[in-house]
């Protein structure tokens, strides 16, 4: 039998930034892997090398998280404005010890976000910063007007502000970002967001308040309690691990791995299904009409860093496996479209699951990147519903705009290949488009010595013949494949 999708059906909108990025002050994910700075034989615009930048418009950055993670409850912003000579060099307590000389800093962000035409998600330092110090920050950003911070960004060489669109207060503060309780938190939380700085009334700053550590029902509880009617945005984080274990060294590998570590990764993947659920729950008795969203501000795949390279820097490669993670999880987004709102895989560069890898001068695109490339067409379209069964290792998501029908498949099964029927209650005509990536080992991925092993692909196994579309799966693929009507 077929799945029929329900095109007359109405559903939510998946918003386009479900398709975040992250990038914090760790190991290469900002320095060298995209800001080389002005003087730097790599080529670049203002800093930013022009060969990551240009890879990453095609998938269209909606937002950049940054600059933390743990990196933010020990950023000071005023280290990282002004005469890059002058800027102080501090130690990044988090990510190896490693000196930080604050070359990027806010002008750099806000530049890399025009390159990128991306929106901002900045993080507040609530850890071991100041409720004065976040305000000043965000006069800084966004004060058009005469003030003390505005006049200083003049001084740096920005007349108008610049749009800040989410603002984060508290990173993990259950955890590094502070160690705090939900009950404490829940208070630091209104406190600073009643001193954050809203100047421009007709586009408020969005705040996403610090959620919980994967299934920490009980945070999410009592921050929705005590804090749930001064937020827009609640976060969660979780990370998909292919042995669940965080003990260095016992993760599991990214490449290499045995059979068993495959399916224990799509397992944990679709783990995020009964997360959001159940979190989603617990807000909703608070907030039945669903005002406040979930923005799953930190996800994707944590291995052993590859070997050779600092432990600090979380450096790891990426698979097909990686693709079939990315693809898991943001089907579970699309079906929980009514309640996230924002998601921002971690990180873009270099750091875990990663858009992009570099070396020096050499980049490469990773198997994940490709997915956000094959998913674009989902961004801000309408969720379409579908019934019927679903062969085992397969998921879907089907999604209209335009006019258009977007249907993305994985076939996460080792060596099986499916066959899979869709039908519509809308009559669509012809294939728009047709692509598919897919590798023959459960391993493969790109390399610097060979950047195309895993890539894109036109995806000749669909036809559409009176309104059924038949689709052939090869086993570890994704297809996404567009219909009009
Ligand atoms: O993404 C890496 C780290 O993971 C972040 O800094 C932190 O928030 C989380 O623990």
């Amino acid at each position: 039998m077929p799945i029929e999708l329900l095109t007359q059906k109405k559903g939510p909108k998946i918003s386009k930034y479900i398709y975040g990025q992250f990038s914090e002050h760790l190991g290469h994910g900002i320095y060298g892997g995209i800001y080389v700075g002005k003087d730097s034989d790599i080529p670049n615009v203002n800093g930013l090398r022009s060969d990551v930048v240009n890879a990453l418009k095609k998938i269209h950055v909606p937002v950049l998280r940054w600059p933390g993670g743990l990196f933010a409850d020990t950023y000071h912003w005023k280290d990282g404005i002004g005469p890059k000579a002058g800027r102080k060099k501090i130690v990044n307590t988090n990510w190896g010890d490693v000196t930080e000389d604050n070359s990027f800093g806010t002008h750099e962000y806000f530049e890399l976000l025009r390159q990128l035409g991306a929106d901002a998600y900045i993080n507040a330092n609530i850890g071991s910063g100041t409720v004065q110090e976040m305000a000043e920050w965000v006069e800084y950003m966004t004060m058009a007007g005469e003030s003390p911070m505005a006049n200083l960004r003049r001084q740096n060489g920005r007349q108008d502000p610049w749009k800040l669109k989410f603002f984060g207060i508290g990173n993990e503060s259950w955890g590094g970002g502070g160690n705090m309780r939900p009950e404490y938190y829940s208070d630091v939380y209104r406190q600073y967001q009643t001193f954050l700085p809203q100047y421009d009334k007709e586009h408020p700053i969005y705040k996403v308040a610090c959620g919980p550590n994967e299934d920490d029902y009980n945070w999410t509880d009592t921050v929705m309690k005590y804090a749930g009617k001064y937020l827009d945005g609640l976060s969660l984080h979780y990370y998909t691990l292919p042995t669940g274990i965080w003990h260095q060294g016992e993760k599991g590998d990214a490449t290499d791995f045995p059979e068993e570590q495959w399916w224990s990764t799509i397992a944990h993947a679709k783990h995020m299904d009964e997360l959001i659920t159940k979190h989603s729950t617990i807000m909703d008795r608070y907030d039945p009409d669903h005002h406040v969203d979930l923005i799953v501000d930190e996800w994707g795949t944590w291995y052993n860093v590859t070997k050779g390279t600092n432990p600090g820097f979380l450096q790891q490669q990426n698979t097909i496996r990686d693709a079939m993670v990315a693809s898991i999880i943001l089907n579970i987004f699309h079906r929980h479209a009514d309640r996230v709102h924002m998601a921002n895989i971690a990180q873009m560069i270099n750091v875990l699951q990663s858009m992009i890898l570099t070396k020096g001068d050499q980049m490469i695109k990773t198997p994940t990147y490709y997915v956000f490339d094959m998913y674009q067409k989902h961004m801000d379209a309408e969720l379409v519903e579908g019934v019927g069964n679903v062969p085992e290792h397969v998921t879907y998501t089907a999604s209209q705009k335009n006019g258009q029908l977007t249907i993305s498949i994985t076939n996460y099964d080792l060596t099986t290949k499916q066959a899979v029927d869709f039908t519509a209650a809308d009559a669509y005509q012809r294939i728009e488009a047709a692509t598919i990536l897919t590798a023959d080992k459960m391993d493969a991925h790109n390399t610097f010595a060979d950047p195309n092993i895993v890539h894109e692909a036109p995806f000749k196994g669909a036809t559409l013949t009176n309104g059924k579309l038949h689709l052939k799966l090869p086993p570890k693929s994704v297809v996404t494949i567009t219909l009009k009507y």
